[in-house]
């Protein structure tokens, strides 16, 4: 089969699927204190409608999935999907991004079911203001989801995510650090990006990986650069002289990975979103439902892709936010 490449000649190898727009938090970098509308349940693609498309997907060239949310972990049965996803020819990797609330409760099923990475995300280590930006008093759940997940070593690496956030980050900059000192974790800040429902992002709220990254060689010396993962990685990763972990900068803002993006997106109402931050949308889901067989879903994909934008414009004149928040399409 032909590659599935865009106009600009990127190969798109990464599908990143939703399977829920709930959440049992409430960041308020990405939903509204009240939560949003929720899907109906039949605006939701079922488990058969997501195995479709992505064996079709995969037969395609895609060889990366990522399971997001919402929260995934939300959605009933989910180890089930799991098991669909990992048992189609040709994947090489399929994960999962958790706020890890529920993993205490769900790591083991899902090792079993076949998961063999983790992204949790976790923005302070300090209770008071977990809350504060989750909306939700849960640290100790999440510390202790984490602490069930080291229990699976068939899940590997643990890597987390923090947003990071100018007045917010600073002070937890070096905790968080002695953390990946401490553990096998990859621990990784991201930009703060316009993606909020609440629109309170501002350019000034942006903490970037460089300062990050001087705070934490300040205390720590020189950080010594890990070579990519493969060439479409997000995150620029570091190991410190004496640490059992990492630490990675994942800087879409100051330093746009756009030119090397392999990455599309499937929304939990079957939307496929060829960018972040996508203005337009194919309805997939209106295809899978016409009783098409799988070569007109192909060149559905296929022509969708062609189309994926060039970059994300942030801080650009002509910058439009994307038409779905955060929490809708899943990072
Ligand atoms: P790994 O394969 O484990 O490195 O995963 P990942 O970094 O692709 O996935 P994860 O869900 O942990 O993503 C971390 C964050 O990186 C996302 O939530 C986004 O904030 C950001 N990110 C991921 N992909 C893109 C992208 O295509 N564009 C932009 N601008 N940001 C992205
Ligand atoms: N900017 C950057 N990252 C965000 N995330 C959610 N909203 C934003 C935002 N506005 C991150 C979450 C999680 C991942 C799915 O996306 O913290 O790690
Ligand atoms: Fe939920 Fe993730 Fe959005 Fe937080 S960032 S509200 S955990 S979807």
């Amino acid at each position: 089969m032909e590659p599935l490449v865009d106009s600009y000649g990127r190969h798109i190898k990464s599908l990143r699927i939703s399977v829920t727009d709930k959440c049992n938090f409430r960041c308020t970098y990405c939903m509204p204190a009240e939560g949003l509308p929720w899907l109906k349940k039949d605006q939701i693609l079922s488990y058969e409608e997501i195995v479709r498309f992505t064996r079709v997907a995969v037969n395609m060239g895609i060889e990366q999935i990522r399971l997001t949310g919402g929260e995934p972990l939300v959605r009933r049965d989910l180890p089930d999907l799991v098991r669909q996803l990992g048992e189609i020819p040709g994947l090489r990797s399929l994960s999962l991004t958790t706020n890890g609330i529920l993993l205490k409760q769900q790591a083991g099923a899902l090792a079993a079911a076949g998961l063999t990475r983790i992204n949790v995300s976790l923005d302070s280590l300090i209770p008071e203001k977990f809350a504060e930006m989750t909306r939700r008093d849960q640290l100790a759940a999440v510390l202790e989801g984490l602490a069930e997940l080291e229990r699976y070593p068939s899940i590997h690496p643990i890597k987390i995510n923090a947003v990071a956030m100018r007045g917010f980050t600073e002070e937890e900059v070096l905790p968080f650090a002695e953390l990946a000192r401490q553990k096998a974790y990859s621990v990784r800040w991201i930009e703060f990006m316009p993606l909020d429902a609440d629109q309170i992002w501002r350019k000034e709220d942006i903490l970037s990986g460089a300062e990050i990254k001087a705070i934490i060689e300040e205390a720590y010396g020189p950080l010594q650069q890990i070579p990519l993962d493969h060439p479409a990685e997000t995150a620029r990763r570091y190991t410190f002289s004496d640490g059992i972990g990492e630490v990675g900068f994942i800087n879409p803002v100051s330093e746009p990975f756009c030119s090397s993006c392999d990455r599309i997106r499937l929304t939990a109402d079957g939307q496929l979103r060829t960018c972040l931050f996508a203005t337009e949308e194919t309805d997939i889901r209106s295809v899978l439902r016409s009783g098409v067989d799988d070569e007109a879903l192909t060149q559905t994909i296929r022509q969708a892709v062609w189309h994926k934008e060039l970059k994300h414009y942030i801080g650009d004149k002509s910058f439009k936010r994307a038409n779905r928040s955060m929490s809708m399409i899943g990072g």
